[in-house]
């Protein structure tokens, strides 16, 4: 049984599990530059994936991440769709696009995330963070989930959190958007939709076990990414001083590379023997054993109402047989 750790490459990952990547079809959101989302296409490139598809906002940068993934990897079938989370009806066409290019979808890596900021509204009035992290991959999920069940038993859905959700207790239901941003800080925006996404994860769990497939959310690592270095000094202070209140401050914690910290999402979306752990929030390679306090009772209700308030935002219903 392969163990993995904080050391671990997204390339050690593929290199032990190569057939869960050869001839299938893989969708990844976000992965544009030094992000951990191009280092794992670069390294799903390497075992003969049927399609990979980027989807990303700009056009220019997710060319030039495929010629980049070219020069290792001449013939990689990669494609790109542009979109903008931060738009619903955005999302909407591509998800149109991306079920032409890829009518059967064996993983769907919903990585793309905005660093946390000051308070704003999506142009579907959604506090940003909450839109953009969660909302809007709950969308994309659901408006491809026919061509996910099409790729049949097996099939993945791998959800990009935060650790940084330990530091929140629940998800606060009447209020998710922080009072018209009056009780905002970035710190809050952003544990929120993370926690939301480990929650969804559950959720859809639940809901694709009966097409055993599944659905998992992780914490990638302290990454070396551009994410970090957008976020203002003001807003980490005020991030630092909320951890010592909560009680959740850690001391110290190692800087990964890209490299690294894309192998979490790769054994969540490659590992046969997490078939059988759906749901599950993995953090260093592996199911974490570390505490999120949401999760310790009531979660499968919190899940369900995620799901049901997240349905109204989208102004979709969505069931599948
Ligand atoms: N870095 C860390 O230490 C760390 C720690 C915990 C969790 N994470 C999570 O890991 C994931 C990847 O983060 P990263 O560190 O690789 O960050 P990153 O380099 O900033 O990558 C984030 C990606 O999301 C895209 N994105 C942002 N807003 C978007 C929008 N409105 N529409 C479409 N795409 C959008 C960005 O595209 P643009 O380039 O166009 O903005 C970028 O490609 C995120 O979910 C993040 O929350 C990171």
């Amino acid at each position: 049984m392969p163990v993995f750790n904080a050391e671990s490459t997204g390339q050690n990952v593929v290199n032990t599990f190569p057939e869960p990547v050869k001839d299938r079809t893989i969708v990844i959101t976000g992965a544009i530059g030094s992000s951990i989302g191009s280092a794992a296409a670069l390294a799903l490139a390497s075992a003969s994936p049927r399609k990979i598809i980027l989807d990303n906002r700009n056009a220019t940068k997710s060319q030039e991440l495929i010629d980049f993934i070219h020069t290792s990897y001449p013939s990689a079938p990669i494609t790109h769709v542009v979109y903008d989370l931060s738009s619903l009806s955005s999302v909407e066409t591509a998800a149109s696009e991306i079920s032409k290019e890829a009518p059967s979808l064996d993983i769907l890596i919903n990585n793309a995330a905005t660093p946390p900021g000051p308070y704003s509204k999506t142009i579907d009035g959604i506090e940003s963070q909450f839109a953009i992290d969660y909302v809007s991959h709950f969308l994309l999920i659901n408006l491809l989930m026919p061509n996910i069940i099409a790729a049949g038993p097996g099939a993945r859905v791998v959800n990009v959190s935060s650790s940084a959700a330990r530091h929140r207790t629940h998800l606060d239901f009447e209020d998710y958007d922080f009072s018209n941003g009056a009780k905002y800080t970035a710190f809050d925006g952003y544990t929120q939709a993370k926690l939301a996404i480990i929650v969804f994860a559950i959720a859809l769990a639940k809901r694709i076990e009966k097409f055993q497939m599944q659905s998992f959310s992780l914490h990638p690592a302290s990454i070396l990414s551009s994410m970090r270095s957008q976020v203002s000094s003001d807003d980490w202070k005020t991030a630092e001083k909320k951890r010592e209140e909560a009680g959740t401050k850690t001391e110290g914690v190692k800087k990964n590379t890209v490299e690294q910290g894309c192998s979490t999402m790769l054994v969540a979306a490659l590992d046969p023997e997490l078939a059988d752990h759906s749901g599950s929030y993995l953090s260093d390679g592996v199911i974490s054993t570390k505490t999120i306090h949401a999760l310790d009772s009531g979660v499968d209700e919190a899940a369900e109402k995620l799901w049901k308030i997240t349905e109204k935002l989208v102004g979709k219903e969505f069931t599948w047989s």
